[in-house]
C-alpha cells in the first residue's frame, strides 16, 4: 500500500500498486477497459480515438493479457477502495542486444484521481520492477501537446525530441509525439 500525500490518515485514500498476472488482469478487464476509455476521453490518444467503444477497449486488453501470459509484457494496476484508478505497462525488449531496455506504455491515472500522486507512484513501481529485472534503460513516447510531457519531465525523464505527425486524429489531423528516456543505472553508454 502506498499512502498518498495529504491523505494518509484515511483508509479510503490508500492506493495499492500491484503487478498483476494474466488471470488477475482477466478478472479486472471491465475496469481496465473503463480506465482506458476514461483516459482516451480525457484527450490522451494512447493509440485510440474518442469515443472508444467497449468492444475495442476489451479487445485491446485481451491482447495485453495474452502478452502478459506470454511474459512479453508486465502490467501494474493502482487500486483505491476497490476501484482501478490507474495502470501502467512495461514491455521488456526481446532483442539480444537490449536485455537492459524496456518501454513504458499506457500509463494512466483516472481523471477523478489525477494530481494525487498516483502516476508518480505507478512510475516508482515501474522503475522498481524494471531494476529488479535488470532493465535499466527506460524509453517511452507521449503526445507532445499532453500533460504527460510535464509529468515525465517532473519525474526526471529526458526529452530526446519530437516527431511531427506521429499519430493521426479521427479527422486526419497529425499529432506530434515526444520521445523520452531515463537511465536507472550508471553504466557504459555511447
Ligand atoms: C500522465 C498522468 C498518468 C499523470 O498522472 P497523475 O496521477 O495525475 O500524476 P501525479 O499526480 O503523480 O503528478 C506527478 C507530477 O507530475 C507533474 N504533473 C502531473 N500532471 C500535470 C499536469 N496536468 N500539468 C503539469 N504538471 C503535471 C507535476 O509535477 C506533478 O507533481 P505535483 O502534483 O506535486 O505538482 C495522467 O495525467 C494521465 O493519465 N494522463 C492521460 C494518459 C497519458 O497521457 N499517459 C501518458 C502516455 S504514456
Amino acid at each position: 500500500m502506498t499512502a498518498l500525500p495529504d491523505e494518509a490518515d484515511s483508509p479510503e485514500s490508500l492506493v495499492a500498486i500491484r503487478r498483476v498476472e494474466a488471470d488477475e488482469a482477466a478478472a479486472l478487464i471491465a475496469r481496465l477497459a473503463a480506465l482506458l476509455q476514461d483516459a482516451v476521453a480525457s484527450g490522451a490518444s494512447l493509440g485510440f480515438w474518442h469515443p472508444l467503444d467497449d468492444a475495442r477497449a476489451h479487445d485491446y486488453w485481451r491482447g495485453v493479457i495474452a502478452e502478459v501470459a506470454a511474459g512479453k509484457r508486465w502490467l501494474l494496476v493502482a487500486e483505491r477502495a476497490g476501484a482501478v484508478v490507474g495502470s501502467a505497462q512495461l514491455e521488456p525488449s526481446p532483442r539480444q542486444n537490449a536485455p537492459h531496455r524496456a518501454e513504458v506504455q499506457k500509463l494512466m491515472a483516472h481523471r477523478a484521481a489525477r494530481r494525487q500522486g498516483i502516476g508518480r507512484a505507478l512510475m516508482d513501481a515501474v522503475e522498481s520492477l524494471a531494476r529488479d529485472n535488470g532493465r535499466t534503460l527506460l524509453v517511452l513516447d507521449t503526445n507532445t501537446d499532453s500533460d504527460a510531457v510535464y509529468f515525465y519531465r517532473a519525474l526526471g525523464y529526458r526529452e530526446v525530441g519530437s516527431i511531427p505527425g506521429y499519430s493521426l486524429e479521427a479527422d486526419g489531423f497529425g499529432r506530434a509525439t515526444t520521445i523520452f528516456y531515463k537511465s536507472l543505472a550508471q553504466g557504459m553508454m555511447s
